[in-house]
């Protein structure tokens, strides 16, 4: 049984693995029901479009049946504990797909389950929206290797994925982002290797970058701090023509969606060719049959 909670749960070899069988989903080169006769559970603390319908969609496609729980129509909301919320659920179901706030409560649920549990997004991290990355840029330019990412914007939970799964496949990450949003697994990001450098002023840190990735600049949970978040991105961060100008002619730009369009990214950016962000929201499905596959049929 494997979990996946963070993209530092994997070796590079498993993480490569991972990107490649997500282009061969989409390639039509899988096609068993793999899942036949497992039901698997979706427990969604916060929105989700992408994830969610993306995970539904995948589970029964490989033969499964999901069944999507809202944290208050279980007995979660009303007090009962992670820890027996997890060992009953592990009586009834072969997986659990979470997207929590907290990802300590993910950790605590994971360490209770006897089945496999898989982060559909934390405050921490979003593992699986960073391997649909990958194979979408993998699809895109035909390598990963020597590629040079920049992130833009705030230090964020699909940026620490970024910082360590770039760590773990050895390419190159330039951080453009205000002092005091630095993602907080930085560190851990370098002492896994990564090379991962900090170019604090966004018109130096997209020269010669293939690819720019940004995301909004107030995530979800962190309503209360949009005004001061605002006054601190707003301008600055924003990926528009005149930024994406600077960087190399093939570059691309990612952002994992939804989006604030006339924030961290403008219309006549994210809606060009040289957005892949629809790509990167259909590679999700096939990025949640490879977890699916990799966390349930080892
Ligand atoms: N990118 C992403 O996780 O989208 P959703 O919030 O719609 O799932």
């Amino acid at each position: 049984m494997r979990h996946l909670l963070s993209i530092a749960d994997l070796s590079p070899q498993e993480l490569s693995q991972l990107v490649d069988r997500t282009i061969d989903f989409k390639e039509g080169k899988v096609g068993e029901k793999a899942l036949r006769e497992k039901c698997i559970a979706l427990i969604f603390q916060k929105p989700s479009t992408r994830t969610r319908v993306s995970f539904e969609v995948a589970i029964n496609e490989l033969g499964g049946h999901p069944i999507s729980l809202g944290w208050s129509e279980l007995q979660l909301g009303r007090g009962e504990t992670i820890a027996d919320t997890a060992r009953v659920l592990s009586k009834y179901v072969h997986a659990v797909i979470m997207r929590l706030y907290k990802h300590t409560e993910l950790l605590e649920f994971a360490k209770h389950s006897s089945v496999p549990v898989i982060n559909a997004l934390t405050d921490l991290e979003h593992p699986c929206q960073v391997i649909a990355d990958l194979a979408t840029l993998k699809q895109h330019f035909g390598k990963l290797e020597g590629l040079r990412l920049t992130w833009v914007g705030d230090g964020n939970n699909v940026c620490n994925s970024l910082c360590l799964a770039c760590a773990l496949l050895g390419l190159e990450l330039v951080l453009s982002i205000p002092e005091g949003y630095d993602p907080p697994l930085l560190d851990k990001a370098r002492e896994m290797g990564g090379k991962v450098e900090v170019r604090r002023e966004p018109s130096e840190a997209v020269l010669d970058c293939d690819v720019i990735y940004t995301d909004v600049f107030v995530s979800m949970g962190q309503e209360t701090q949009a005004e001061q978040r605002m006054r601190v991105f707003y301008p600055k961060y924003q990926v528009n023509r005149q930024l994406l100008e600077k960087t190399k002619t093939n570059s691309v730009v990612l952002h994992c969606q939804p989006w604030r369009i006339g924030q961290e990214i403008t219309a006549d950016v994210a809606y060009s060719e040289r957005c892949l962000a629809f790509q990167q929201a259909e590679n999700r499905l096939h990025s949640a049959k490879s977890v699916l596959e990799f966390c349930l049929l080892r």
